[in-house]
């Protein structure tokens, strides 16, 4: 933070309210216990600063301190933190340029020549006495870079032509309307929307909540599994086996009939029982459930190594048969399989 000292010199040996001001200062007051009242010393300095021209002088501070009833140096402590508080004279209009990043990655740089062609160095009152500025930190407008707050309103979105503009205009004691400086309303996209058009949206004719959002990933489960499994097959397997399941017992059809075999199909290899009379369970492959399970077992696929043996002719069968669309390989049934069929060997 950069060293801020205040002018002994400029403000004098005395400060007073405004009579205008002492109901400000009991509505402030009033929100805190007498005990603690204390607890007004950012207003009441804010205040202070009004009737003084736009600065703390000392005196004000002081002034603070005795009605607060706290030690003059913890005003000071206070006064000398917060950039909000001048401690030197400013114009009659005093710019804080924000030239924090996103303000300075949008021209904040530019801006700051334009103030120091127009008023001159930072905190150096212009000869008029109508202008000086200040580089402040991020004045939380970030939305609207950048922006600079001339006493108690923000203009935003400048270039350095509207800041040149303003700063004419304030020189020639012509009142400048605050806000933003482009073609939008506060913080909105430029020219118009470009989100939530959708008049059903606000006409009600939406009955409970919005049924499809755009830019989702495609609607089908198989689809987004084929994309994540191609990125980490991890993700896929930390994906809720059940739901997977679950999907693939749909998918089953009663009754369909056995595709023939040709040459781009085979069906996989049979056995008439489990061998030794124990199956292996299926389930434990992600994607397979029970139904599935029993419905590979009625094809005589009992074992891990039987679905690890399966080229691209059995893979081809199966997802015929059972309709599915490639889901042996997007789920990776084989390397499953693989796996499993190890593990139950040793
Ligand atoms: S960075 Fe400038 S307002 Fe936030």
């Amino acid at each position: 933070m950069a060293v801020r000292r205040f002018d002994l010199e400029a403000g004098g040996d005395t400060f007073e309210f405004l009579n205008e001001t002492e109901d400000k200062i009991s509505f402030w007051l009033g929100k805190y216990p007498e005990t603690k009242k204390r607890s007004a010393v950012i207003p009441l300095l804010w205040l202070a600063q009004k009737d003084n021209g736009g600065w703390l002088s000392e005196p004000a501070m002081r002034e603070v301190a005795e009605r607060l009833e706290m030690p003059y140096i913890r005003v000071y402590e206070v006064a000398t933190f917060y950039t909000m508080f001048r401690l030197k004279p400013v114009g009659k209009s005093h710019v804080q340029l924000c030239g924090t990043t996103p303000c300075m990655l949008r021209g904040a740089n530019d801006l700051k020549d334009v103030c120091r062609s127009k008023i001159g160095k930072p905190f150096q009152v212009n000869e008029s006495g109508r202008l000086s500025w200040e580089e402040v930190e991020c004045l939380g407008a970030c939305a609207n870079a950048p922006m600079v707050q001339i006493n108690d309103y923000y203009y935003e979105d400048l270039t350095t032509d509207s800041l040149a503009e303003i700063l004419d205009k304030l020189e020639n004691g012509v009142a400048v309307e605050p806000g933003t400086f482009v073609d939008r309303q506060t913080s909105a996209p430029q020219g118009e929307a470009m989100t939530l058009k959708d008049p059903a949206l606000f006409d009600g004719s939406v009955p409970k909540g919005i049924s499809a959002l755009p830019n989702l990933p495609d609607e089908k489960p198989e689809t987004q599994l084929k994309s994540l499994g191609d990125v980490n097959p991890k993700v896929v397997k930390a994906k809720s086996v059940k739901a997977e399941a679950k999907a693939a017992d749909a998918a089953v059809e009663e009754g369909k009939p056995l595709p023939e075999d040709n040459e781009s199909r085979q069906r996989p290899e049979a056995l008439s029982e489990p061998e030794k009379g124990e199956p292996d369970h299926l389930e434990s492959i992600s994607g397979i459930g029970p139904v599935l399970a029993g419905k590979l077992n009625s094809l005589g696929i009992f074992h891990f190594h039987q679905i690890a043996t399966w080229g691209e002719k059995e893979i081809a069968w199966i997802d015929d048969y059972l309709s599915f669309k490639g889901r042996v390989e997007r789920e990776r049934w084989i390397p499953q399989a693989i796996e499993l069929a190890g593990k139950a060997k040793s």
